[in-house]
């Protein structure tokens, strides 16, 4: 397996470009099971997750062709469409339940397999089912699958979700789409990704108005087209390299970033002593002056402070004067970075779903452990501020979610390697 060293060596200087977002991408992608006509996504992440979910259309007969190094996935699903999408991938990335909405309203059925937890989270799939059941639905767990059905066809319908989750609005915007009827969903998910979801299918011939806000509606229509749509930034790998330049000093340019999707996270850099100028290209960070300020962070659904961002904010506090409160609402398990830093000399206790950390002076390099995609580039941020060699583990987790991070780290002055394993 491989790693992945840093050496702390000071302040950073110069341009990251910041690629397509993933988990926009991954929503995307099984829009292609809507129409028989071609759905071409530009600006499209290289990540193994991209991948997987390559491979799982394939498996339920879609075609997806990557393009231009994978930066343009050519997609199509006009031949016959296997309905179950099996354990073996699906185990593999929990971001394959999204086939779910699209496989029902396309065949009126679907057998997929529940995901199971992962380390962050119990992640059970109850408001999806609740949402589909709203459209018509009927759905039935049998040995780990989940069989789906609507005889008939998926009706309109009004829907409350009791929490805005962020799949779940998706699996009910991929499924509302081809209903009969108007639906509307309330308590909807806000992020980035959904408008991103919404556009693509609007430029494939669906009525959707609200994304964005807390209730969107959909008047289904019979059948969908073909469309182009570029991938959205990705809001979380911009803020991610925007802790770069914060947590180890320099000034670095993040290329396509935009203020608007990372808004909430941009006030929390501000308190810390971080500034954050927009310009033609995208976004400048660099420390104001002085060592950065402690601040406290709650996790909750966007447009608050994004959870995929909490681990990475967790680095930088670490190295705050003074002590930072940092509540994590979205996830049960989401601080698994946490032993790991301490590891490196941070100051951290964990009691439930909050965090107290006490900053110190500075970091030291050691051999820490990724857990998850978020927390391993955590650890990854820790040691460019550290003192000393960091050797990140099981960097298999970051390579998910982050293309060519030894690479676009290294170009803004970076000391860091990938070590390939046994
Ligand atoms: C998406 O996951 C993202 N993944 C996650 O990013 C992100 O952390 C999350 O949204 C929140 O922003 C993708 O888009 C592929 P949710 P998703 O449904 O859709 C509970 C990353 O690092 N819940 O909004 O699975 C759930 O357990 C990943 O890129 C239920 O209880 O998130 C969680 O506690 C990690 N029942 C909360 O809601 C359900 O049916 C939020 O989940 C669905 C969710």
């Amino acid at each position: 397996m491989d790693s992945i060293l840093v050496r702390g060596n000071g302040p950073l200087s110069g341009q990251i470009p910041i690629a397509g977002a993933k988990n926009a991408c991954l929503a995307l992608m099984p829009a292609t099971l809507l129409s028989e006509e071609p759905l071409t996504l530009t600006n499209a992440p290289r990540l193994s997750d991209i991948r997987t979910m390559t491979q799982l259309l394939a498996s339920l007969g879609a075609e997806v062709t990557a393009l231009q190094e994978g930066k343009v996935l050519a997609t199509s699903c006009h031949g016959e469409i296997n309905p179950v999408a099996d354990y073996d991938i699906v185990r593999k990335m929990r971001a394959s339940n999204l086939v779910l909405g699209p496989l029902l309203a396309r065949l009126g059925h679907a057998v997929v397999s529940l995901p199971g937890g992962c380390a962050i989270g119990a992640r059970p799939m109850d408001i999806h089912i609740d949402a589909l059941a709203a459209l018509g639905a009927e759905i039935e767990l049998k040995e780990g699958y989940l069989h789906a059905n609507a005889r008939g066809g998926l009706k309109g319908a009004v829907h409350e979700m009791r929490f805005a989750s962020v799949g779940a609005t998706e699996n009910f915007l991929m499924a509302a789409v081809l209903a009969k009827g108007t639906s509307v969903l309330k308590n909807a998910a806000r992020e980035p990704e959904i408008v991103d979801l919404a556009r693509c299918l609007r430029a494939m011939g669906a009525q959707i108005e609200g994304e964005g806000t807390s209730e969107i509606t959909i008047q289904g229509v019979d059948r969908l087209h073909g469309a182009t749509h570029p991938v959205v930034t990705d809001r979380i790998e911009l803020g991610t390299y925007m802790l770069a330049p914060a947590i180890c000093g320099g000034e670095v340019e993040c290329l396509g970033g935009r203020i608007e999707l990372v808004e909430s996270f941009c006030e929390k850099l501000d308190a810390a002593g971080i500034s954050v100028e927009e310009t033609a290209r995208g976004l400048k960070v660099k420390r104001k002056n002085g060592r950065i300020r402690a601040v406290d962070v709650v996790t909750e659904p966007f447009p608050g402070f994004p959870t995929d961002l909490q681990a990475q904010m967790m680095a930088l506090l670490c190295t705050a004067e003074g002590t930072s409160i940092l509540e994590e609402r979205i996830f049960e398990n989401r601080f698994m970075h946490a032993p790991e830093l301490a590891r490196m000399g941070a100051r951290i206790e964990v009691h439930g779903g909050v965090a107290k950390v006490h900053g110190v002076d500075r970091l030291k390099g050691a051999r820490v452990m990724a857990t998850d995609l978020r927390a391993s580039v955590s650890l990854i941020l820790a040691g460019l501020a550290a003192e000393g060699e960091t050797v990140v583990s099981r960097v298999y987790h970051l390579d998910r979610g982050y293309e060519r991070v030894e690479e676009k780290l290294r170009a803004v002055g970076a000391q860091i390697e990938r070590v390939k394993g046994e």
